[in-house]
């Protein structure tokens, strides 16, 4: 089986390792293995050349190091010194820099579908962000882009693929492999792919792993990216913190997490702060303003020298009115006169390494991931690999996608209780 995987939609911590697992849990079970470089966006564009043939020279010291090195894992490939040599380099030559035009002697300059062996991705979990690239395609949120992207997956052969992504990316792969059997119909009948390849790419194998920092997914506990972020906010603010308590100063500190609350409210719980603001639980007295000065003033009168109030960027009161970071200084300022700042934290909360969490569950996730892909047919639903209650476990994607949504529209509806009870046991009281 060939098989791409891809990063899509904002980068996690833990995505480097899910590809990292992906790769190499796929090359030790028989896979040939691809990755797709700036996501769907990658897909749509494919490769404008052909790859190029792999070097496999007699006297290749590199041949001779892998199985050395690597007799574990090659030992029980009984390969030639050719597939040898794709199984450590792929077409990658150890590649650092995916998203470089030129590297290690070659060129990836129109090349977004690259086969990969296990050199490439050496080391991988402990790197930030995502070294493949990603983006958010506005081309493969059409049928046109769709159809380029099947038509390149069928062009290199590819029946497998890998997504990690959030909800939205995720959502756009199941459609796409809904749609598949429509999309190469319709590359068959423009003679764009010959009857071989229609019979072999009958169905797409897909599964999809959740990279995010929100840990907004339903149906899993934790998303990838989501320990490490909520790690980082703990850390800045602890370093807040000690400014803070200097000149006695309160800080309103914005968090990322779009409509959830999950960052907020446990980098709340682990930094002790006065007052949480999230979406799915908005402040229950009105008007709030004056809930929180209460209970403020009540922890500055019995001797705390600081106050942080940690504001989820999505929060909104019970009409659903955005609550803003600078109106909440502004009230701390006017009503309780303190020495008010704001602090957003932004995309700091994104960067940086994977925590141990961010890469054990991908390391994990990544072997139930090509199981899973062994394992399809055309009949299997696509699978979301996630985690509950410290398990790693398979659910269909449309479920956990609809029951996402769910928590969306429980907010607009300004059902609160049914939100939090959605989201999970740690948003009730
Ligand atoms: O979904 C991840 C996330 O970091 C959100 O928390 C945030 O709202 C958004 O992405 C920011 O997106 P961008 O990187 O495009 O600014």
């Amino acid at each position: 089986m060939k098989v791409a995987v891809l990063t899509s939609g904002g980068d996690s911590a833990g995505m480097n390792a899910v590809v990292r697992s992906i790769v190499k849990c796929g090359i030790l079970k028989g896979c040939e293995m691809w990755i797709v470089r700036e996501g769907y966006e990658g897909l749509v564009r494919g490769n404008e050349e052909q790859p190029a043939p792999v070097q496999n020279e007699q006297n290749d010291d590199s041949t001779q190091a892998v199985s050395e090195e690597n007799a574990d894992t090659t030992s029980q490939q009984q390969c030639d010194p050719n597939l040898l040599h794709n199984l450590r380099f792929g077409d990658g030559q150890l590649l650092r820099d995916w998203t470089a035009e030129y590297v290690g002697g070659r060129t990836l300059k129109g090349r977004y579908i690259v086969r990969v062996g296990w050199d490439d991705v050496r080391g991988w979990f402990s790197e930030g962000g995502t070294l493949i690239g990603t983006a958010r395609s506005a081309a493969f949120r059409t049928p046109e882009g769709r159809s380029a992207a099947a038509f390149n997956l069928v062009k290199e052969g590819i029946d497998g693929l890998v997504v990690c992504g959030g909800d939205g990316s995720l959502t756009g792969a199941d459609l796409f492999r809904s749609e598949w059997p429509s999309l190469i119909q319709n590359l068959h009948a423009q003679n764009l792919i010959t009857d071989e390849q229609l019979a072999a790419h009958s169905h797409l194998k897909l599964v999809g792993l959740v990279g995010s920092i929100d840990n907004d997914m339903a149906l899993t506990d934790m998303t990838i990216g989501a320990p490490t972020a909520l790690h980082r906010i703990c850390e800045s603010i602890d370093n807040i913190n000690t400014t803070a308590y200097s000149h006695s100063r309160a800080f309103v500190v914005e968090v990322m997490g779009r409509d959830c609350g999950w960052l907020a409210l446990w980098a709340g719980v682990a930094i002790g702060a006065d007052f949480i603001f999230i979406p799915e639980k908005p402040p229950s007295e009105m008007p709030w303003e004056d809930h929180m000065c209460t209970e403020i003033r009540r922890h500055r009168e019995v001797g705390k020298r600081k106050t942080i109030v940690i504001v989820a960027e999505g929060a909104h009161d019970k009409e659903l009115n955005p609550i803003r970071a600078e109106y909440i200084k502004d009230i701390l300022t006017e009503r309780l006169g303190l020495d008010s700042r704001v602090t957003t934290l932004g995309h700091t909360q994104r960067g940086g390494r994977p925590c141990a969490a961010d890469r054990i569950l991908p390391t994990l996730q990544g072997v139930e991931a090509i199981d899973a892909l062994l394992s399809a047919r055309a009949d299997t639903p696509t699978y979301m690999i996630g985690v509950q209650e410290n398990k790693i476990t398979r659910v269909p994607l449309v479920d956990a996608v609809r029951a996402t949504k769910d928590v969306a529209k429980a907010i607009k509806a300004k059902d609160f209780d049914k939100a939090s009870e959605l989201r999970g046991p740690e948003f009730l009281e």
